[in-house]
C-alpha cells in the first residue's frame, strides 16, 4: 500500500530493530528505509537477519544485520555498539523481538513463564539500557543541535482484560508498558528521550498469528465482537510507528498506541 508520508521523513536517522527481521518488525525496518532511514537489524537467527538486510539493501535502504539475544546483555552492548561503528549515530530502538507459545498456567513451567519475561520486559529494558548513552540529547554520536532519540515498545492489547493460556505474555507485556511509561517520564526529562509503545491487535501474515492463529481467527468469526471484523496488515503497525518515530509524533510521550481496529474494547451485541 501507498505510503501516506512524505519519503524523507528519517531522512539521516538511524534505527535499530531488535526482531527486525520477521514480521512486525520487519515491516517497520522496511517502512522505516523506505522513509529514509538507516537500518540495524538485530536478532538471534543469523541466516534470518541476514535475508532481511539483503533484502533492505535490493531496495536501497541502507541496512546492517547483528546476530544477537536481547537475554544476553553482553549481545545487547555487542549490538548497540556495533550499530555505532557502523552507522555513526542512533536515533531510534524498537524493540520488537517477543517470544510466544499459547500453554495453560497449570502447564507452564516457571522457566517458560521466565523465559517469556526475559525475551519481552527484560530483554526491552535491557536494550533500553545498553542505547541510552547513545539515544540522549548530546549523547555520543549525537550533533548538538540533534534532539533526543525515540524508543519504541511493541507491546499488545491481551493484558487489558485476561487472555487465555497467555499469562505469560499478558505479565510480559503489561511489563512493557510499565517500562514505555516510566522511561518516558525519566528519560524524557532528563534526557529528551520520547518512549512510546505499539500495541498491535491481531495481524496477518505475523509468526505470532502463525502460533496464535487458530484461537484468535475463530474468535473473530463473529462480526458481534470486532468492530472493523479484518485482521490488520503489517503496515497498520508500521506506518503507526513512523508517525511515532517522525516529527508528528514529537509531542507524543508515554503512550502506548492501541492498532487493533477497535477489537480490545469489542463485547457480544446483545
Ligand atoms: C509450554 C514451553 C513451550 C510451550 C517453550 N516452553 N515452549 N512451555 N508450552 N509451547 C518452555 C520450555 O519447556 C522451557 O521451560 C522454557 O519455556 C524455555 O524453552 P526453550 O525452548 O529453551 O526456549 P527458547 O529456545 O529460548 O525459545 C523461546 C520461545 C520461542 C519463547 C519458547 O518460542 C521463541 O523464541 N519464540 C520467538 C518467536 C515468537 O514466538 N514470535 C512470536 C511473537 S508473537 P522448562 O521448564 O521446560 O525448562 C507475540 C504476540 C503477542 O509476541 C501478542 C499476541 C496477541
Amino acid at each position: 500500500m501507498e505510503s501516506p508520508f512524505k519519503p524523507e521523513i528519517l531522512k539521516g536517522k538511524v534505527a535499530l530493530l531488535t526482531g527486525g527481521a520477521s514480521g512486525i518488525g520487519f515491516e517497520i525496518s522496511t517502512q522505516f528505509g523506505k522513509h529514509g532511514a538507516s537500518i540495524a537489524i538485530m536478532g538471534r537467527r543469523k541466516a534470518i537477519v541476514d535475508a532481511a538486510v539483503s533484502s533492505l539493501r535490493s531496495l536501497g535502504i541502507p541496512a546492517a544485520g547483528f546476530a544477537g539475544d536481547v537475554r544476553n546483555q553482553e549481545d545487547a552492548k555487542r549490538v548497540v555498539e556495533s550499530t555505532i561503528e557502523h552507522f555513526g549515530r542512533l536515533d531510534i530502538l524498537v524493540n520488537a523481538a517477543a517470544g510466544n507459545f499459547l500453554v495453560s498456567p497449570e502447564d507452564l513451567s516457571p522457566n517458560g513463564f521466565r523465559t517469556v519475561m526475559d525475551i519481552d520486559s527484560v530483554g526491552t529494558f535491557t536494550m533500553c539500557r545498553e542505547a541510552l548513552k547513545y539515544l540522549k540529547k548530546g549523547g555520543a554520536g549525537r550533533k548538538e543541535s540533534d534532539k533526543g532519540g525515540l524508543i519504541l515498545n511493541i507491546s499488545a492489547t491481551l493484558h487489558y482484560t485476561a487472555s487465555w493460556y497467555q499469562i505469560h505474555v499478558s505479565a510480559a507485556k503489561a511489563a512493557v508498558d510499565a517500562i514505555t511509561r516510566n522511561l518516558a517520564l525519566e528519560w524524557g526529562t532528563d534526557y529528551d528521550i520520547r518512549v512510546n509503545g505499539i500495541a498491535p491487535g491481531p495481524i496477518n501474515d505475523t509468526p505470532g498469528m502463525r502460533k496464535l492463529g487458530p484461537e484468535e481467527i475463530n474468535s473473530m468469526r463473529s462480526s458481534d465482537v470486532m468492530p472493523l471484523f479484518k485482521l490488520g496488515e503489517k503496515w497498520d503497525i508500521a506506518v503507526a510507528a513512523l508517525y511515532l518515530a517522525s516529527d508528528a509524533g514529537k509531542y507524543v510521550n508515554g503512550t502506548t498506541l492501541v492498532v487493533d481496529g477497535g477489537l480490545w474494547l469489542s463485547r457480544p451485541r446483545h
